[in-house]
């Protein structure tokens, strides 16, 4: 089966991590968000990907320049423009020419879904579209769906006011489509997969969506991505790769945190809930706790870091307290 992996956004509330790399570059535990993205598909039995994509493609190109990520060969769409995310499924399967049953991801969300057994409901129900769907507290921040007992789509409403979610489940962003969708994607122009060719498909009932409670998360906050790297260190997915190796000092307290390679961290230096990336120095008696490091930053001695998002390269001075920061990349001041 083929797939398409939407990987055009900004990644804007990842910023400034995502001021020189696409979110899916970042690493979950060492490996790219991408690589486990497309090793899942592989897992399931996806043969090909398409990346659907504008913003830094080199980013991905250049990472694998043997043309297959995570043993999956895969091509590249390049939007001249972001074309929203069902414009971009258009362009995608239009530059592919794709002709069968096909899937489409949110190439930022991690998730153990078993897609056969989607794909299955989707035949099995003769749906045009169906979507997956993810049981969630608080569904303010995603597209919320209703269906009836067979799974049929009533309602798609994209983002609503919490007060106004009819339902817990949201759209879990892996999508199995007919080619046939692509005729009710406006040409030309910016189209939302959510907010336009959703709530179509869902009046004309061709649209179906089928429940699951496996894990699963969007990654796009730095608390999110946090999360997504604390869980595959707790065992929470299918898989554990082997962790970077970073150089602790003894006297160092490292909780429910992931250090990249060639880190070192410094004499009696607390670390919490968070991630660095490869090549951090933190300095002796230094605190970070729920902050995310990108590479190369330093931590001067005694500073604390508290939910800050440190670009590329950054120098914390000793002593220094952030609280709630995010600095940009060292080169782009
Ligand atoms: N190629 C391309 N072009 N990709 C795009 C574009 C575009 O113009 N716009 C967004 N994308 C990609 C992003 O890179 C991401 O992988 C995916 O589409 C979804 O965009 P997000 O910006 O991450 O959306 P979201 O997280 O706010 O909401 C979406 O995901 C939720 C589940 O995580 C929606 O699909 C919600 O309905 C859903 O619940
Ligand atoms: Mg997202």
């Amino acid at each position: 089966m083929f797939a398409i992996v939407l990987v055009g956004g900004f990644g804007t509330r990842l910023r400034p991590l995502t001021e020189h790399a696409p979110k899916q570059m970042l690493p979950v535990c060492g490996i790219p968000m991408i690589e486990w993205v497309i090793g899942h598909l592989a897992d399931h039995g996806v043969q090909k990907v398409g990346l659907a994509m504008g913003y830094r493609p080199d980013a991905f190109v250049d990472a694998y320049p043997d043309g297959r990520i995570a043993e999956i060969p895969y091509q590249v769409a390049v939007e001249n423009e972001p074309l929203g995310t069902a414009g971009a499924v258009r362009f995608a399967v239009e530059h592919f020419q794709t002709e069968e049953t096909f899937l489409v991801l949110n190439g930022d969300v991690l998730t153990d879904l078993d897609i056969g057994s989607l794909v299955r409901f989707h035949h099995d129900r003769g749906a045009a579209a169906t979507i997956a769907l993810q049981p969630v507290d608080d569904p303010s921040s995603f597209g919320v769906v209703t269906t009836n007992r067979d799974g049929q789509v009533k309602e798609f409403i994209e983002k609503p006011e919490q007060s106004f979610a009819p339902s817990n489940n949201i759209n879990a962003g892996t999508y199995v489509l007919e080619p046939s969708v692509i005729e009710q994607i406006p040409a030309g122009r910016q189209v939302s997969i959510e907010r336009e060719t959703f709530p179509k498909l869902a009046a004309e009932g061709a649209l179906f969506a089928s429940p699951s409670s496996t894990y699963w998360l969007d990654t796009g906050t730095p608390q999110q991505f946090i999360q997504a790297n604390l869980d595959v260190l707790k065992g929470k997915r299918n898989k554990r790769p082997p962790l970077p190796i970073a150089n602790f000092h003894q006297s160092s307290i490292i909780t429910e945190s992931v250090i990249g390679t060639g880190s070192t961290v410094g004499v009696d230096a607390t670390i919490e809930r968070s991630v660095l990336l490869n090549g951090c120095q933190i300095g002796s008696k230094s605190t970070v706790v729920d902050s995310v490091l990108s590479d190369e930053v330093r931590v001067g001695e005694g500073a604390r870091l508290e939910s800050c998002v440190i670009g590329f390269g950054q120098r914390i001075e000793p002593g220094e307290i952030l609280i709630g920061e995010r600095r940009p990349d060292q080169d782009s001041i």
